[in-house]
C-alpha cells in the first residue's frame, strides 16, 4: 500500500523532491511506498518538470490539509503565511508535516510542536537548516547523550559566497553582492541573508534541539554583513584571520542560560570553520564527552536540500510502516521540551573584539587607546598602528576577552578623546 504525500508548494525544492521520488532506482526501497497525492500551486498556467499526473496539481492549498488520504504533507512554501496556518490545519487534522521553512520553524516552534505533541503526529524539518547537510536529526540522535557546550555554524550560503569572493577578490561588499544578485547566489531581495536574519531562524533551531529548551527568536542578537569592507578583510588577514558571518549558540558555564549571537568574526586562520568557503555551511558542534564534531557540505540547492525533504518522508514512512501505538512519538524524534531557555543579554557576554581607529598622529595616542580601555577593564592582546588613511593614523587593536558592555563604555569614552577621528569598524573575534 503506497502512502499518500501533500506537497504544498512546487519551486525548486519542490520539483527537486519530486525528481527523488519519481526516480528510486538505487536508492531507499522505501521511495517505492511514496505516492505524490497532491501538489499545491499558485498558479497552474506554469509549465512544471517533472510532469505529474493530470488532476494532481491544485491551487486550493487547504484541500491538501483536510484531504483525509493524506497522510504527510510537505511544506515548501516558505515564509510565515499561509505557511503557519496550513501546517496547523494539517497537524489538526492527524497529519505528520515535513517542512524546509526555517522562519515558520524559528518563529513559531511553540504553538506547531505544541499541536503536533498533542495530536501525536511528527513534525520533520531536516531541510531548514544546512540544506542537505544532515544536522537536525544528529543532533537529536546520534549526538543526543553529549552535553552540547557551543554549536558554531556558518549557515548562510549567500553571505559566505560574498565574504569568500571579497577574501579573494579584494572587492567591496556592494560590489560582490550585486555579482552574486547576477549569478542567481543572491535574491533581488538579499535582506534576510546579509543582515543575518536567515542565520539567526536557523540557529534558533539548532540551539532548541542542542541545548533542549526553546529559543526565543527575537531575543538572538543579530548583525549581518554590510558594513564588512576590504579594508578590514585585508588587516584580518595580515593579522591571521578570515572574516565569516557566524552563529554561535553556547552554553554558559555557571547556569543554565545560553548566548545565542550572529555576527561577522574574525575566525583564526587554523580554525576548522575558516576554510568552509563559497556557498558551502558547516557547523562545528562541541560537546562533553565528544569534543568536536563538524558537519560540512552544501547549505543550499535544489537536489541538496530535496535530499533532505525526503529523506525526512522516508523516516515518517518507516514510523508509520512498523509502529502499531498510532499517536505515541519516538521521544528520540519528538520535541520533548516545553520550556524557554534564558538567553544572556549581548551586553554580558564575553567575546574578543578587533577595533579600527582613525586617529590624530599625534605623540600618545596609543597611550590614550590604551588607558580608555584599562578603565573599563578591557585588556588588550594587541595594539598595531597599520599605516596612515589621508592624514590619519589607522590603529587596529585586538582584545582579550572582554566584557561586551564594558567594551562598548570604552568606545564611548575613546569617542570622546581629541586625538581620535572615528572609529570605522568593530567585530568580534572567535
Ligand atoms: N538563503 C539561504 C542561504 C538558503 O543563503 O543559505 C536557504 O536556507
Amino acid at each position: 500500500m503506497a502512502f499518500k504525500i501533500g506537497l504544498l508548494g512546487y519551486g525548486t525544492v519542490g520539483t527537486g523532491t519530486a525528481e527523488i521520488i519519481l526516480a528510486p532506482e538505487g536508492r531507499n526501497s522505501l521511495l517505492q511506498e511514496i505516492e505524490i497525492a497532491k501538489v499545491g500551486v499558485r498558479s497552474l498556467a506554469q509549465p512544471r518538470s517533472p510532469q505529474l499526473p493530470t488532476g494532481i496539481l491544485t491551487t486550493d492549498l487547504v484541500t491538501i490539509v483536510n484531504d483525509p488520504e493524506i497522510e504527510i504533507v510537505v511544506e515548501l512554501l516558505g515564509g510565515l503565511e499561509p505557511a503557519r496556518s496550513l501546517i496547523l490545519q494539517a497537524i489538526a487534522n492527524g497529519k505528520h508535516i515535513v517542512t524546509a521553512n526555517k522562519a515558520v520553524i524559528a518563529r513559531h516552534g511553540e504553538e506547531i510542536f505544541t499541536a503536533a505533541n498533542q495530536a501525536g503526529v511528527y513534525v520533520f524539518f531536516e531541510a531548514a537548516v544546512g540544506g542537505g547537510i544532515p544536522v537536525i536529526k544528529p543532533l537529536k540522535q546520534s549526538l543526543g547523550v553529549n552535553r552540547i557546550e557551543t554549536v558554531i555554524g556558518i549557515i548562510n550560503g549567500t553571505t559566505n559566497y560574498i565574504l569568500t569572493q571579497m577574501t579573494e577578490e579584494g572587492a567591496d561588499f556592494e560590489e560582490v553582492l550585486a555579482e552574486a544578485q547576477q549569478l542567481g547566489y543572491a535574491e533581488a531581495d538579499p535582506t534576510a541573508d546579509v543582515d543575518g536574519y536567515d542565520a539567526a531562524d536557523k540557529i534558533a533551531i539548532l540551539a532548541a534541539i542542542a541545548f533542549n529548551g526553546r529559543i526565543k527568536r527575537d531575543q538572538i542578537s543579530c548583525e549581518g554583513i554590510r558594513q564588512i569592507n576590504a579594508t578590514d578583510i585585508s588587516y584580518a588577514d595580515d593579522l591571521g584571520f578570515v572574516i565569516k558571518l557566524l552563529a554561535i549558540a553556547k552554553a554558559n558555564v555557571d547556569n543554565d542560560s545560553l548566548q545565542v549571537r550572529v555576527h561577522p568574526t574574525l575566525v583564526p586562520k587554523d580554525h576548522p570553520l575558516a576554510n568552509v568557503n563559497g556557498v558551502y555551511n558547516a557547523i562545528l558542534v562541541e560537546g562533553d564527552p565528544l569534543g568536536q564534531v563538524m558537519l560540512f557540505g552544501p547549505g543550499a540547492g535544489k537536489g541538496a536540500t530535496a535530499s533532505a525533504v525526503v529523506s525526512d518522508i522516508v523516516n515518517i514512512i518507516g514510523f508509520l510502516q512498523t509502529s502499531n501505538t498510532k499517536g505515541k512519538l519516538d521521544p528520540m524524534l519528538k520535541c520533548s521540551h516545553d520550556h524557554f531557555k534564558q538567553l544572556t543579554p549581548i551586553a554580558e557576554i564575553n567575546t574578543r573584539f578587533y577595533a579600527r581607529f582613525l586617529c590624530r598622529d599625534v605623540p600618545g595616542v596609543i597611550g590614550h587607546l590604551g588607558t580608555s580601555f584599562g578603565n573599563h577593564d578591557v585588556s588588550l592582546e594587541s595594539v598595531v598602528q597599520i599605516g596612515f588613511c589621508d592624514d590619519l593614523a589607522e590603529i587596529v587593536v585586538v582584545t582579550h576577552d572582554v566584557q561586551e558592555g564594558n567594551f562598548r563604555q570604552a568606545l564611548e569614552e575613546i569617542k570622546s578623546l581629541a586625538s581620535i577621528d572615528s572609529i570605522p569598524s568593530i567585530l568580534r573575534v572567535l
